[in-house]
């Protein structure tokens, strides 16, 4: 197994309430959608997704939401602080050759991974629409990243209470997209209710979509089992964390429940 390679952080971003990004001096080429295991000595070693990429300072950036006792510890480090950092792993998202009109749909930090495959995408010439969904206004990540990127007309932000943009679900935003425009591919990643529905939807209206599961995860690149998802044991660290929509649909735990460190199954 590769060991974690100690690393100090670099430099410390707040992005939004109870949200932060963290950033590392490392080398380290991850496709969007792709995560690292994050080791903190004495505490937990835990998965998060790539949120920023500079390879020519040779640094990366990982954004977390303080919810439990390990991302709540991190959330707390301070620059300088030590930390032990391995892989990539995980399959990262498909642009595919074709696409040119492509929709992101991102839930709280899950728009984490899909602001690095958006900015590929753009390199590439594609069109892309970003629907950015939180709870609440303050708790809104990467907005103004995304507009400087993308245009504001091509940012849709959703939120649950209505304190910003529209009123709702990225689901609604995502259904009238689907009714105002060619919409060739959708990515999404997100709370597993929220991936479940999105899949749903694009299934329903014949349209490819990725999908970037979440599930605890021990060793990260497939060896021990944890992340295997009911009932086709895709290993969401291996087959995954981005899958397709079709794959989706056959997981029968996606926005339902998932299993803690004990492998006990638990309601979402
Ligand atoms: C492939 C992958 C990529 C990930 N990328 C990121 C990332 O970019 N940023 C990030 O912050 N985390 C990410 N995670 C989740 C991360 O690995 C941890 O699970 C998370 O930080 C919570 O760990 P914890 O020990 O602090 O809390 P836990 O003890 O695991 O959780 C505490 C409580 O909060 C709940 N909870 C867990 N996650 C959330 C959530 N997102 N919102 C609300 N409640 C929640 C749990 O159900 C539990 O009740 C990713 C996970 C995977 C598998
Ligand atoms: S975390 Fe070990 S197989 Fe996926």
């Amino acid at each position: 197994m590769e060991r974690p390679k100690i690393i100090r952080i670099s430099g410390i971003k707040d992005e939004a309430e109870g949200i932060k990004t963290i950033f590392l001096r490392h080398s380290m080429v991850a496709k969007p959608g792709q995560f690292v295991m994050l080791w903190i000595p004495g505490i937990d070693e835990k998965p998060f997704a790539v949120s920023y990429s500079d390879q020519k300072k040779g640094e990366i950036g990982l954004t977390v939401a303080a919810v439990g006792p390990f991302s709540n510890r991190l959330s707390s480090m301070k620059e300088g602080d030590k930390v032990g950092i391995r892989g990539p792993y995980g399959r990262g998202y498909n642009l595919g050759k074709n696409s040119k009109q492509l929709v992101m749909a991102g839930g709280g930090y899950g728009s984490a991974s899909l602001t690095m495959l958006a900015e590929e995408a753009v390199s590439k010439g594609c069109n892309v629409k970003f629907i950015l969904g939180a709870r609440s206004k303050a708790r809104l990540v990467y907005a103004d990243r995304i507009k400087k990127l993308l245009g504001s007309g091509n940012l849709i932000i959703t939120t649950d209470d209505g304190s910003a943009g529209i009123k709702g679900f990225v689901t609604d935003a995502l259904k009238n997209l689907f009714k105002a425009q060619k919409v060739d591919r959708v990515y999404a990643c997100g709370p597993d209710r929220m991936l479940k529905a999105v899949s749903d939807i694009c299934n329903e209206n014949k349209i490819d979509c990725e999908v970037s599961i979440e599930r605890y995860m021990k060793c990260g690149f497939g060896l021990c089992g944890h992340c295997c998802v009911d009932p086709i044991g895709i290993r969401a660290c291996a087959e995954g964390p981005v899958i397709s929509s079709a794959q989706a649909a056959k997981i029968s735990e996606l926005g339902s429940y998932h299993r803690v460190k004990s492998s006990r199954k638990e309601k979402l």
